[in-house]
């Protein structure tokens, strides 16, 4: 930790009341109602998006609608996601009604209904807050419709066939061996940390904190790691509807009430919305490349994989959405037509109410030393996109 002369330290307490956490629950910021909802919008703008890996012959799908239920556009790893899925799907000859909800769970709820009176034959859901679905899931099980759940997992329902996602304890672990690997970690010279987690309402969310904490707990225990504000636990840490906004609050109130002294070395980040909100407070803040803390993400946005050369990011967690809906595709030609869906895992995602089959993508860690092989030779992005202002 490199001690600063300058600074003062506010009182533990006044800063605590300043942060925004989750910790209060969800009326705080509920979202608004569905009337206030912004327009769903049809066509995801694709120029950025990696380029959807469309299987060629399209297969007797018999006019079938697939729904497809996105979370929201405001970060860009769900623009890929609702393009690739629209491009595969309809390669194969389905039709294809997607749709956004920008975060607001009513809106969500309405778009399923709205899929299902227009007599979808298949859905597609990945989720804002699971809980707030479980009654349209069961209108659509009654109307023979089966739901694939995408990404996130459909909590505490039976209407879910199968689950396409990435190992999501496996995201967390990766970003702690990680920060284990490369961050110095040693009580005799203690790194400071703080935590930037996912949205309670997101089963992948506690997930990733518990694979997280699997790696990094020791080194808290053993003073390596040193988390000044104190907040380490899920609830102290987790950042509602994963808001970019709340996480550079958070990061600017951190940096005031704890670091006036020493520099904050490790910004540990579930989400590259986080790390940029971070970055921004870091900026605000008077940091530079001198003092420059590691910061961590997920989904290796292009922006994030931008800010990862240019040394603003450390690492992120590549996630590659070609491969995911790929998986779901055979998912719902399993439901619509009888084929048999790639699944491995059977075990770990139990919703509540049952155990959902799954099958896992992998995560891969990508960081400055491997950005070329992994996410330009696999095509993820172009050297012109990652050069582009
Ligand atoms: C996804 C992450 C994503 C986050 C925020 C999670 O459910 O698994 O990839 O970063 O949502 O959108």
């Amino acid at each position: 930790m490199k001690k600063k002369v300058l600074g003062t330290l506010l009182s533990v307490a006044m800063v605590a009341s300043m942060l925004v956490g989750c910790g209060g629950g969800e009326a705080e910021t509920a979202a608004p109602a569905a009337t206030d909802a912004p327009a769903a919008t049809e066509e995801a703008p694709a120029a950025d998006a990696p380029a959807a890996d469309a299987a060629e012959a399209p297969a007797a799908s018999g006019g079938k609608k697939v729904g497809v239920a996105m979370p929201t556009q405001s970060s860009e790893r769900w623009i890929n996601d609702g393009a690739n899925m629209k491009a595969q799907l309809e390669s194969l000859g389905y039709e294809v009604d997607l749709q956004y909800a920008e975060d607001d769970v009513q809106a969500q709820v309405s778009q399923i209904e709205n899929m299902i009176a227009s007599g979808v034959n298949c859905l597609v859901i990945a989720s804002i807050d699971s809980d707030a679905l479980v009654n349209v899931e069961a209108q659509a099980k009654d109307a023979g419709i089966p739901i694939i759940a995408y990404d996130r997992l459909l909590m505490n329902t039976d209407a879910v066939s199968y689950y396409a996602t990435f190992d999501n304890k496996g995201v967390g672990t990766a970003i702690g061996k990680y920060i284990e690997e490369n961050a110095g970690l040693d009580p005799a010279d203690p790194k400071t940390i703080e935590f930037f987690m996912g949205s309670p309402d997101d089963n992948n969310a506690h997930m990733l904190y518990a694979g997280l904490m699997e790696v990094l707990q020791p080194y808290l225990d053993n003073g390596a790691l040193v988390c000044k504000s104190g907040r380490t636990s899920f609830d102290d840490t987790c950042i509602l509807r994963w808001s970019q906004e709340t996480a550079q609050q958070n990061c600017e109130n951190y940096l005031t009430g704890f670091y006036a002294d020493e520099d904050l070395d490790i910004c540990a980040t579930a989400f590259d919305g986080f790390a940029y909100g971070c970055k921004a407070a870091l900026e605000g803040a008077g940091y530079t490349d001198a003092n420059w803390p590691m910061i961590t993400g997920q989904d290796a946005e292009l922006m994030a994989t931008k800010n990862i050369i240019s040394g603003k990011q450390t690492m992120s967690i590549y996630k590659d959405t070609r491969l995911l809906a790929e998986k779901c595709v055979t998912m719902v030609q399993a439901v619509l037509e009888g084929a048999e869906p790639e699944i491995n895992d059977t075990e770990q995602y139990n919703n509540g109410k049952i155990v959902v089959p799954s099958y896992l993508c992998t995560p891969v860690a990508v960081d400055q030393s491997n950005y070329k092989e992994i996410i330009v030779d696999g095509g993820y992005y172009t050297e012109e996109q990652l050069a582009a202002e």
